[in-house]
């Protein structure tokens, strides 16, 4: 059974359709890469997953059980975690707070967010405004990584961060994937490292997928994908 099965999703906000027609699945431990010029809908098809956008038609099957009229929070519970574009750290908690504030019971506690980043254990009572954009980054990860999720949804994981941060955020995926066998999907901007930490990938133009393939495939032949996302 597929972890996450998405069939003729069309989704938006208000009476403005952005996602047509959908069809995806994700497999239990796939890593997938959402690729995509600005304004695609690639983070449309992250929110309309989680149930923060509205659903015009489709449906959702989460383990086999449709969720499509879930409310994000069952969703969260269920196994659905979300890093947001925005990050939406809590400025006034410190940075422990704010990992405690999400935690839901499972093996990822504390101790683990801690050693996958052992610079939020330096910052740990640092508030969540006085982070660099790096350590902002590594505390949204490590926050929904608190609520044990199943299914890791990263919107632009590199936007904004120095060169060495972004090699530092792509081992601890590539860590997080082969250790814990999440399944993972990365919208990103930079294709080739999401083709690189992914095992497939959709490319997206107006709501709609135009090319999708193995991402190998698409690395070998990235002439194709360049004529997708080249502005
Ligand atoms: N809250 C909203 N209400 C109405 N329209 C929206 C809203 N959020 C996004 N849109 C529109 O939906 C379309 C897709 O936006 P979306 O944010 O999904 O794109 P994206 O591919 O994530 O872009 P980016 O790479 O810039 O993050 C855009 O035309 C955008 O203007
Ligand atoms: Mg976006």
């Amino acid at each position: 059974m597929a972890l996450l099965e998405i069939e003729g999703l069309t989704a938006g906000y208000g009476e403005a359709v952005v996602i047509e027609e959908m069809n995806l699945t994700i497999e239990d431990g796939e890593g997938l890469a959402v690729l995509g010029r600005n304004g695609v809908g690639k983070t449309t098809l992250m929110l309309a997953i989680m149930g923060h956008a509205r659903r015009f038609a489709g449906s959702l099957r989460w383990q086999g059980r449709e969720i499509g009229a879930m409310p994000p929070h069952e969703r969260a519970r269920m196994g659905l975690g979300w890093v947001p574009q925005e990050r939406d750290i809590f400025p006034s908690l410190t940075v422990e707070e704010n990992l405690l504030v999400a935690s839901r019971p499972g093996p990822f506690g504390l101790e683990d967010a801690y050693s996958l980043f052992p610079r939020l254990r330096e910052r740990r009572r640092n508030m969540g405004d006085k982070l660099s954009g790096g350590e902002q980054q590594m505390l949204a990860v490590g926050r929904t990584l608190m609520t044990n999720p199943h299914l890791l949804l990263l919107d632009e994981p590199f936007e904004g961060l120095a060169p060495v941060i972004v090699q530092e955020m792509e081992a601890t995926i590539r860590r997080l994937r082969a250790e814990k066998g999440f399944a993972t999907v990365i919208v990103e901007q930079h294709a080739e490292d999401a083709l690189e930490l992914s095992d497939r990938a959709i490319v997206l133009d107006r709501g709609r997928i135009v090319l999708q393939g193995r991402s190998s495939d698409l690395l070998a032949d990235f002439g194709q994908v360049r004529r997708w996302i080249a502005v």
